[in-house]
């Protein structure tokens, strides 16, 4: 398991990322990985010393100016990874990759950066979409 899903805990290899630490000490640098989409988690798992580095794959993907909302204090506009994985499954398949949630990843020369824009009406579930298609 490569790019673990939405049915996963966030952070779901930290353990092995803790357990490399002990084993290796100070001769290897460790790298975490694995469904880290937050800041705030990337920066525990530092703090906590479970590694040295933390790689956030589809967190970028979802939001390319994660950290640099999280260095303007702008961490609660951050587009969050969902782990839906239709990204790594159009990868398999030899599809360009792309973004549920951020459509213009892969797309950036033909559609620009951060192109995304919040609904200005949003529907408040599936079901009241359903109700009221259209
Ligand atoms: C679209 C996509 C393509 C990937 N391609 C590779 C690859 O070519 N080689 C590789 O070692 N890992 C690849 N990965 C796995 C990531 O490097 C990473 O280990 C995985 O996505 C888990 O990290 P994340 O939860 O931060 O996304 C890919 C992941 C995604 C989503
Ligand atoms: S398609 Fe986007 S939201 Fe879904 S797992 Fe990939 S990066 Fe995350």
């Amino acid at each position: 398991m490569t790019a673990p899903a939405m049915a996963y805990p966030e952070g779901i290899f930290v353990p092995f990322a803790r357990r490399a630490r002990a084993i290796v000490g100070s001769r290897a640098k460790i790298f975490a990985v694995g469904r880290i989409i937050d800041i705030q988690m990337a920066e525990q798992i530092i703090a906590d010393g479970d590694a040295d580095m933390v790689a956030m794959t589809r967190a970028q993907l979802a939001d390319p100016f994660l950290v640099r909302k999280a260095k303007e204090g702008r961490e609660q506009d951050t587009v969050r990874c969902i782990g839906a994985n239709f990204c790594a499954s159009r990868s398999r398949y030899g599809l360009e990759v792309t973004c549920l949630v951020n459509p213009a990843a892969g797309r950036e020369r033909k559609w620009g950066h951060g192109t995304r824009k919040d609904a200005t009406n949003p529907r408040a579930s599936w079901s009241s979409a359903v109700a009221r298609p259209g």
